[in-house]
């Protein structure tokens, strides 16, 4: 399995995010675009960094019916993008349309990946908000048990919990987590998180990294400390 970083280009407009990857000349990292870009500047911004060649992470994180579901991927995987995600609270019927809908004409997919409990979701807000009365950890790993009997390719959770979910839904099952952090730098926002060497160890498959490498002074020397250490953990005794 193909293990990598995802740089989160989490930028306003176009031009400000070709701007940052401008300075990426020798080497074409994966990219992942969120609703912002995607909103702000429509399909155009995917077409404009896939010329580039880089591969791209489309963070749209779909939730709807079924049939909705299916047609708006369908529009997505024209674009030629590599992952794209839904929310597994939209049941399995809804993972399994949007697989549907993403196989192009002549069989293949992007990898499609599920979003279990958005990690802003607490304890608290599961139980009064949404009604579920369960452990968070074990809503997380039901919905990740959901997304794999629909057929995805994985699902977007923190690095501590990519171990569990590959004991539960087997090691080909993709990880993806963001939350990480150099040993050496601001947290910014984020609450739990680990380093690149940590989150390759504990075998997280994509760690998507967004200010550590887009704020840093040198992103091109951050983007490639961050890929070094992932990848030499994932080389190492995991
Ligand atoms: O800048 P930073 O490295 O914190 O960016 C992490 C990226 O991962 C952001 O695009 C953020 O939206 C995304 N993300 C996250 N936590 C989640 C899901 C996605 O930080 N649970």
């Amino acid at each position: 399995m193909a293990k990598d970083v995802i740089i989160a280009c989490d930028f306003a407009g176009a031009e400000e995010t070709i701007r940052f990857l401008d300075q990426f000349t020798d080497e074409k990292p994966f990219v992942k675009i969120g609703m912002e870009l995607f909103y702000a500047e429509g399909p155009q911004i995917v077409r404009a960094i896939k010329a580039r060649g880089h591969k791209i992470f489309l963070d749209l994180k779909l939730h709807d019916i079924p049939n909705q579901v299916k047609k708006a991927m369908a529009v997505l995987s024209s674009l030629d993008i590599d992952i794209v995600n839904v929310h597994a609270a939209g049941t399995k019927a809804m993972m399994r349309a949007a697989l549907e809908g993403l196989t192009r004409p002549d069989g293949t997919r992007p990898l499609l990946i599920a979003v279990t409990q958005l990690t802003s979701t607490d304890q608290q807000a599961l139980e009064e908000d949404l009604m579920i009365h369960a452990p968070i950890d074990e809503v997380v790993m039901h919905y990740a048990k959901n997304a794999k009997e629909a057929g995805l390719d994985g699902i977007v959770c923190s690095p501590l919990e990519a171990g569990k979910v590959h004991e539960i839904c087997g090691k080909d099952f993709i990880t993806v987590t963001p939350g990480v952090r150099f040993a050496d730098a601001a947290k910014d926002d984020q609450k739990r998180v680990m380093t690149p060497e940590q989150a390759g160890k504990i075998g997280s498959d994509y760690i998507v990294v967004g200010r550590p490498i887009t704020a840093a002074a040198d992103p091109v020397s951050a983007y490639k400390r961050c890929l070094h250490d992932f990848l030499a953990e994932n080389q190492g005794e995991v």
